[in-house]
């Protein structure tokens, strides 16, 4: 049985992260500083440590005997991160190296860690692969992209292995849809199956490749298993298939058999126009990729699958 750290593993992607790592028998400790995650996402049996990412001292703690590390802390949400620029570098940017540097002195043991599409900022139409000059046009994409300098520094000076991931739109059941910061999907399908309006900020033609949490748990384990071959390079999580929010809302809309009432609102600044990844490369080096359409992905959200 090997036991492996889940920064973040509270929230949303690291909950389901520890559910297939309980599932194949692995032991799972968890960092988690309970900003969003709770510990109701997590089975009993899973060690929570309660700290900071930021913190060196919670971090090498909580890292003792772990063969690996899935560093998944973070705060999610570009508009929040633009309005908390310092709060948010300190999670997204900090907390990484100071999760690369706790790895390093454990032991160098493999971190494999989520970037973020953001750093390609407005790439433009068509399928983005990750030799696309990064632009990030955010806080949250610059810390991101920082992150990943970082990443490649842990490889090249100290001989860790690191893989990143630049997850697109994720999606899934544990999204917390309570916030005004929290993932579109999320907060659409609360409100349309409560019969509330839903707010589109912009013209609603703005396109994202929305992947269902049990694909990105799948890289990430992938990521894991190939952590010496890959050390130091960064993959897509992506479908490879692109969907615009007035469709989002059409498909939600049939699966809760209403016609959702839809308003319009200021574009976000610093939103992005159209996010479509290129999954050759995860697909071709890690052998991952993303099998759930957004249609069955959503009646699983519902409850429906
Ligand atoms: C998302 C992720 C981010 C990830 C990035 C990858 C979240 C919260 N953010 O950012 O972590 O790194 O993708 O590219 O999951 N929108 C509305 N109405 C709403 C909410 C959102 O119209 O009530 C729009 C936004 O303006 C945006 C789109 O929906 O155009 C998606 O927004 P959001 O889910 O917040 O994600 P991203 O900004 O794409």
């Amino acid at each position: 049985m090997a036991r492996y750290l889940i920064t973040g593993g509270c929230g949303f992607v690291g909950s389901h992260l520890a559910d297939a790592l309980l599932l194949r028998g692995d032991d799972v400790v968890v960092l988690d500083n309970m900003s969003t995650g709770k510990r109701g996402n997590l089975d009993a049996s899973v060690r929570v440590v309660e700290g900071d990412v930021s913190d060196p001292d919670a971090v090498s703690g909580a890292i003792k005997g772990c063969v690996g590390v899935f560093h998944l802390a973070g705060i999610a949400s570009v508009a929040y991160c633009n309005e908390h620029w310092r709060e948010g570098h300190l999670t997204n940017q900090t907390g990484s190296v100071t999760v690369f540097e706790a790895a390093a002195r454990a032991g160098h043991i493999p971190v494999v860690y989520t970037s973020s599409a953001a750093v390609y900022g407005d790439a433009g139409a068509g399928p983005i692969a990750e030799t696309r000059p990064t632009r990030p046009m955010t806080a949250y994409g610059a810390d991101k992209l920082g992150s990943e300098l970082h990443g490649s520094i842990a490889h090249g000076v100290h001989g860790l292995s690191t893989v990143g991931f630049r997850p697109f739109n994720i999606y899934g059941p544990r999204q917390d849809p309570s916030s005004a910061y929290s993932g579109v999907i999320s907060i659409f399908n609360d409100r349309i199956g409560r019969g509330l309006p839903v707010t589109v900020f912009g013209d609603g033609m703005q396109t994202r490749d929305f992947v269902f949490v049990a694909d990105v748990v799948s890289f990430l384990l992938a990521g894991m298993a190939h952590a010496d071959a890959a050390a130091g390079q960064v993959f897509n999580i992506c479908t490879g298939r692109t969907t615009t929010l007035l469709d989002l809302i059409g498909i939600l809309g049939r699966l809760h058999g209403i016609t959702p009432e839809v308003r319009h609102g200021e574009a976000r600044v610093g939103d992005i126009r159209d996010s479509l990844g290129d999954p050759a490369r995860a697909a071709s080096l890690l052998g991952a990729s993303a099998h759930v359409p957004l249609e069955k992905g959503l009646s699983i959200l519902l409850g429906r699958d």
